[in-house]
């Protein structure tokens, strides 16, 4: 029996001296993928790395597994490439590190052996749909098998203190029996998707140490990846002159960052008479709804067009900002008139044809001010004192922007 006074095995310790968690993430040596997952890859953590095939993910993991700090080895695991190429991708890319080791291996209880004996502190698996147990079967890629393999490599790293990256593929069409089946079981779930040509965009759709709204930005060059530092611009198109009917530029807020992206919309006759909306990159209810605001409060006719809308680059975007960019990139489309160019729009819109403020307005001007835009039609500051530069032009309502929007 333990004596009064005696450190029992658990016990509560004051607040204070306990140790936070940014002295348990290593830095990957990608500012970009620290960001992404708040600040660095946490000690005895377990992440998905999901994307289609070809996007970048062994480049990604390639460079981190090259790049991370910390002490200690970094066991990279493939079940689809030979240490041969996988030394012919690192030479590639120009990496020189001793202290990665590379496994060509499928088989679980051979890959917790080697885990065992080299201890490192960051393990790849590349990929997940590979691996599979002898305990049920031998064909990798079941749901059974990613579920199984993925539970064991987890206790391992929790119960090593390792960090663990699975990759996964998906395909376009999403993924039933895929990497899916363990997204509950990981602490991260990171996605790398491709924005325009060469952009990679890495995001996170679960972070139990983080957020989950910062994106990183890549591009994909001769030498892998390289981190887009500005990435303030990429995703505009870089037009000389007027710009198409149908665009509007918007300085949207995502994550910690502004960023400019062009909205397109192309409006055409209904066939069949009902209109129907296609919108991958913003929300077909919020499109819907902006239309539905759009035809009441401007008096254009929409409910008889069927509406396409598209984000330049890729980007996925869902902040309020977007309603008054989107507004009139429809109504631009709808009239066949175009916004002028070096003109920049956001504000949010209420039911009721208002424009209302967005946060973050400060930012999102000097942003426009710093890619050369002339104008930015936006809503009036949430301060009413507060003074804006001359290159906004305030609006209240609807009716307002578009007279803004449409004028030289
Ligand atoms: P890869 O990392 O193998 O993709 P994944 O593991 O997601 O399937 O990258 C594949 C593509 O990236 C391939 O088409 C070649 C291209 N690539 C480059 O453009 N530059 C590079 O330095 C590397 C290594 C690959
Ligand atoms: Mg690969």
């Amino acid at each position: 029996m333990k004596k009064i006074g005696e450190r029992p095995h658990g016990h509560p310790r004051p607040l204070a001296s306990i140790e936070t968690k940014e002295a348990l993430r290593l830095d990957s040596g990608l500012a970009e993928f620290n960001r992404v997952l708040g600040g660095g890859v946490m000690k005895g953590s377990v992440a998905l790395l999901a994307g289609e095939p070809g996007i970048g993910k062994s480049t990604l993991m390639l460079q981190l597994a090259a790049g991370i700090g910390g002490a200690g080895r970094v066991l990279y695991i493939s079940g689809e490439e030979s240490p041969a190429q996988i030394r012919l991708r690192a030479d590639r890319l120009g990496l020189r590190s001793s202290r990665i080791e590379v496994f060509s291996e499928t088989e679980l209880s051979a890959i917790l052996r080697v885990c065992e004996s080299v201890k490192p502190i960051v393990v790849i698996l590349d990929s997940i749909q590979t691996v599979y147990s002898e305990d049920i079967g031998s064909v990798p890629g079941t749901v059974n098998q990613i579920k199984l393999c993925t539970q064991e490599l987890i206790d391992w790293a929790k119960s090593h203190g390792a960090a663990l990256f699975l990759v996964g593929h998906v395909t376009k069409e999403g993924y039933i029996a895929g990497p899916k089946v363990v997204e509950h079981m990981v602490d991260t779930v990171l996605y790398f998707d491709s924005g325009s040509a060469e952009i990679r965009i890495l995001h996170c759709a679960k972070n139990r140490f983080g957020s989950v709204d910062e994106i990183g930005i890549f591009e994909m060059g001769e030498q892998g990846l390289r981190q887009v530092d500005n990435p303030a611009s990429v995703f505009l198109s870089h037009r000389t002159g007027e710009q198409p009917p149908g665009v509007a530029v918007a300085p949207v807020y995502e994550g910690s960052r502004i960023l400019l992206v062009e909205i397109q919309s192309l409006v055409v006759p209904a066939k069949g008479g009902i209109s129907r909306v296609f919108s991958e990159r913003i929300d077909s209810a919020r499109v819907s709804r902006v239309a539905a605001v759009l035809e009441k409060h401007l008096k254009v006719r929409l409910s008889d067009q069927d509406i396409y809308v598209n984000v330049g680059g890729g980007m996925r975007i869902g902040e309020v900002g977007i309603d008054l960019p989107l507004c009139l990139s429809l109504y631009s489309a709808r009239i066949n008139q175009p916004i002028p160019a070096k003109t920049a729009v956001v504000g949010e819109i209420s039911l009721a044809g208002e424009v209302r403020p967005v946060g973050h307005l400060d930012r999102r001007i000097k942003a426009v001010q710093e890619m050369g835009f002339s104008r930015l039609i936006s809503p009036h500051p949430k301060e009413q004192k507060a003074q804006l530069p001359e290159l906004c032009s305030p609006v209240s309502s609807l009716a307002e922007a578009a007279r803004a929007g449409f004028q030289p």
